[in-house]
């Protein structure tokens, strides 16, 4: 099988070790696990009687029971546990789609989610959310491009790259036409919980529709990426079967040391949701500062979720050589728009400490004015 590569992967392999500033990453800043146990009252002794045999194919049933509690409509036996979010959307593309599978992807969004379709050889679809309309989808749009022959509906909210929110009813609207229609939805919702006002917050796709898979994970929202913990959640059990049976060809169980922490975690939940939240809501205020700033050559629709976000520029400039020259000139790594397909724009992580952020908006400035002076 010839696969088209993970440009934004690609990107960050070219670049991000050799730059100073990192403003690409797309998560809350990382834990270590002294941290995390700090944080959340526990010793090192909870994980040290773990059997290091094999896992549970689905997730550690204490672990499961807890990620349920996330949704009104599922128990235990409506998750599945995986290695990380990219596994859940894999496997669920993968079970789904086949060659010729017909695809609906909301867009910009995480590549993965409909690049593992469009590799599998299945016809993608893109709705584009813009700039303009703040991101909100149109949903006569999409029913303009769902058919029967629509095998998946693919959206992500909040959303990456934008750190737009969606409103309950829009979502209900998507539901309510995938079921028409009869079509399951994969609803990546890895960044819900970190909306900067919780009256943001839209209800998780699954307790919405019995076809729709939300899947989650605590990389982003819970400063947990190096677990690797994900998961997808559906209140179809033969459906969520059909994909869980698909793990036996990727990656058999989770590591039973991971699920143990991922358990610690999810019990403090309110902690980290807090942690991370505050890391959010005061790194975007000194972004919106800046941009407030730069508002002669930058402009942006303001993400209401997330850590990251999508600045348009006003320069004749493609955003490679954009993102290149601010790397090479600035040592500060940011993504370029066309790695979503998206052009005079690049992506910003806010996640990290508030003092390298700083310092890399400073870098930035410089930059622009650079080429204001061209
Ligand atoms: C929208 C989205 N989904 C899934 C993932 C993958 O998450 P994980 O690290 O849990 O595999 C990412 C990572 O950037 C993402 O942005």
């Amino acid at each position: 099988m010839k696969f088209k590569p993970f440009e934004l992967e690609r990107w960050f392999v070219k670049y991000e070790h050799d730059c100073e500033i990192m403003m690409g990453e797309s998560g809350v800043k990382p834990l270590t696990l002294k941290e995390l146990l700090d944080l959340t009252g526990n010793s090192i002794d909870k994980v040290l009687d773990t059997k290091l045999g094999y896992g549970w194919s689905n997730g550690l049933p204490k672990l499961r029971e807890l990620i349920a509690e996330e949704y009104e409509e599922l128990d235990t036996n409506h998750i599945v546990v995986t290695n990380g979010a990219i596994e859940a959307n894999f496997i669920i593309s993968y079970t789904l789609l086949e060659p010729n599978s017909e695809v609906v992807t909301f867009f910009p969004t995480y590549a993965q989610l409909w690049q593992v379709g469009e590799n599998l050889g299945a016809r993608v679809k893109k709705l584009r959310l813009l700039m303009d309309n703040k991101y909100k989808p149109n949903i006569d749009q999409l029913a303009g491009m769902i058919s029967e022959n629509t095998d998946l509906i693919i959206i992500n909210y909040p959303n990456n790259p934008s750190g737009a929110c969606i409103e309950k009813t829009d979502l209900e609207e998507i539901c309510a036409l995938a079921e028409q229609y009869n079509i399951p939805v994969l609803s990546d919702e890895i960044y819900r919980g970190l909306e900067y006002k919780t009256t943001d917050r839209a209800p998780p796709a699954a307790d919405l529709y019995e076809n729709a898979i939300s899947v989650a994970g605590l990389s982003k929202v819970y400063g947990l990426p190096g677990l690797r913990i994900g998961w997808l959640a559906c209140q179809n059990k033969e459906l969520l079967k059909r994909i869980w049976s698909f793990r036996d060809f990727t990656s058999i169980c989770n590591g039973v040391l991971n699920e143990k922490v991922a358990e610690i975690a999810l019990k403090s939940r309110e902690i980290l949701l807090e942690r991370g939240r505050k890391i959010a809501v005061k790194n975007f205020e000194i972004l919106k500062q800046w941009v407030d700033d730069h508002s002669d050559v930058i402009s942006w629709v303001p993400p209401k979720a997330a850590v990251l976000t999508m600045l348009m520029y006003h320069f004749d400039m493609d955003s490679e050589t954009f993102c290149k020259g601010l790397a090479e000139e600035q040592s500060v790594f940011t993504a370029p728009g066309s790695c979503f397909e998206t052009e005079k724009q690049f992506r910003v992580g806010f996640g990290y400490d508030t003092e390298r952020l700083k310092e890399g908006l400073k870098r930035l400035g410089e930059y622009i004015a650079s080429l204001k002076e061209q």
